[in-house]
């Protein structure tokens, strides 16, 4: 298939992809079609509008630093990184009046298993993350910008620069940016692929040059960051949310969502449902409704779990998980897990679920930068661990042990990444601890029985 049929396909199906109408009230995806990611077709759809009102070319009186900043404060709006820390407060933090240079990064490399969203909006919306940052940039006195783009999607690190040509050419980025006094350079730089160098200050290592592995914490990226000079980091999604904020206004964005919880949000759905793919809906959208859009369970079959925010969140089982809504405070305080990156993996009745964990543990084990020994030989024995049980060579001991290991790794290590591995195994014995006692007693999965029974009988 060549690239057109491709996108033909996209705009069929949607699936995949976020070419499809099954967004409600979106803002970073509306109108996109997979062809219309230039200037001209950005500016049709009202780009660049929210850079010309702050800088007072639009006939208005501009926006001041501190307006900015309220108003991003006033939106609700919160890191889609995956913390959820609220926007205006870290931009709040940049000491504005460093006399030396200031650095803005832009986190996309979206390594989290699960995680699609933030390439899409690369690639097909390039240039709302370029007049977001600028518009970052202008409110905290920075001018000088990096996005940090995966390694593996080589072809939207390209995409990315093409726009960045498009918004120099038309004087959006540069010197005295519409003939005002700010000016700001941006510039893109690709990683090779590492699950950590998402991890703000390993990214912050990589983009110098170096390995990328986490720094010690404090001090803090607001004032020792990029070439140890005061940095700003957020993910793409947020930078992509600021210029509808600022065209609309705080209040509206925050009524978009919930209080706290302000905007839309880009869920990329994957796992057992028909139609995998990137969805954005307003903050507080109820489980049952995503689900809906994403058409269901495949086949029609159960619901069974379903990890709401990325591969470290923990699991919720499916009678909870239809009880919540797709917030941050809904999934923390109601369901007892995170809504991370957004990243939300359905699973079916025919999951195994010590199967599902060991996966997991492998990808942590594997990701880990090696730096602290409660995460370096942790996350390889908590992989070993789910692996033997998972072959029917487990032992009555494995769960304690599965579960003190965890406990010992979390709040231990220099980075979050060891937390990101220990919390998916507790979450997962908490819920389905009945599966791995089983697999051990009974050296097979209850899961694989039940399935094949449900297809013989089906
Ligand atoms: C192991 C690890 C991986 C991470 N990967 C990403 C990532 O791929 N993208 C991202 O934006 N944030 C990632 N983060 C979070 C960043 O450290 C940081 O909090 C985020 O970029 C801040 O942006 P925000 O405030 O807009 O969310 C990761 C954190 C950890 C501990
Ligand atoms: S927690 Fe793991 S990934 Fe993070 S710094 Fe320590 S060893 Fe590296």
């Amino acid at each position: 298939m060549n690239v057109e049929q491709i996108l033909n396909q996209f705009q069929a199906t949607g699936v995949e992809s976020c070419f499809h109408d099954r967004h409600i009230n979106p803002q970073i995806y509306a109108g996109l079609n997979g062809r219309n990611w230039g200037i001209q077709d950005y500016e049709a759809r009202g780009g660049y509008a929210a850079l010309r009102k702050i800088l007072g070319k639009d006939g208005g009186e501009g926006l001041t630093q501190d307006q900015v900043i309220a108003t991003v404060k006033e939106s609700g709006l919160r890191g889609r990184g995956g913390a959820g820390f609220p926007t205006g407060l870290k931009w709040s933090f940049m000491p504005r009046q460093f006399p030396g240079q200031k650095y803005l990064v832009c986190n996309s490399d979206e390594g989290e298993p699960g995680t699609c969203k933030d390439r899409d909006i690369m690639e097909y919306n390039p240039h709302t993350v370029i007049e977001g940052m600028a518009i970052a940039a202008y409110a905290m006195g920075i001018s000088v910008g990096y996005n940090y783009i995966h390694g593996e999607i080589f072809h939207t690190y390209e995409r990315f620069e093409a726009a960045l040509e498009e918004a120099r050419a038309a004087g959006y980025l540069g010197n005295n940016i519409m003939g005002s006094s700010f000016s700001f350079q941006l510039h893109a730089s690709h990683g090779f692929g590492a699950y950590i160098c998402g991890e703000e200050t390993a990214l912050l290592e990589s983009l110098e040059g170096k390995k990328g592995q986490p720094r010690f914490k404090p001090p803090f990226p607001a004032s020792f960051g990029l070439y140890g000079k005061p940095t700003t980091i957020n993910n793409t999604e947020t930078f992509a949310a600021v210029p509808w904020i600022i065209r609309n206004g705080g209040q509206a964005y925050l009524e978009c969502g919930k209080p706290n919880n302000g905007g839309t949000k880009i869920f990329s759905v994957s796992g057992d449902v028909e139609r995998p793919g990137n969805y954005e809906v307003p903050m507080g959208t109820p489980f049952a409704k995503l689900l809906e859009l994403a058409g269901g369970v495949r086949g029609g079959r159960q619901l069974k779990a379903v990890i709401p925010g990325g591969s470290s969140s923990p699991v919720v089982p499916a009678e909870l998980m239809m009880k919540l809504t797709m917030d941050y405070d809904s999934i923390a305080k109601e369901g007892g897990s995170m809504l991370g990156s957004g990243a939300v993996i359905v699973m079916d009745d025919t999951r195994c679920m010590v199967k599902a964990l060991a996966r997991l543990s492998y990808f942590y084990a594997h990701e880990s930068c090696g730096q602290c020994t409660p995460c370096r030989e942790g996350t390889g024995w908590l992989w070993r661990m789910v692996d033997r049980i998972e072959h029917g060579q487990g032992r009555a001991s494995d769960i304690d042990m599965l579960d003190s290991v965890a406990g010992n790794i979390m709040g231990r290590t220099i980075c979050a990444l060891g937390d990101a591995a220990a919390m998916p195994v507790r979450g997962m014995l908490k819920h389905f601890r009945h599966e791995f006692v089983h697999l051990i007693e009974h050296k097979t999965s209850m899961v694989n029985a039940d399935a094949t029974a449900v297809k013989t009988h089906g």
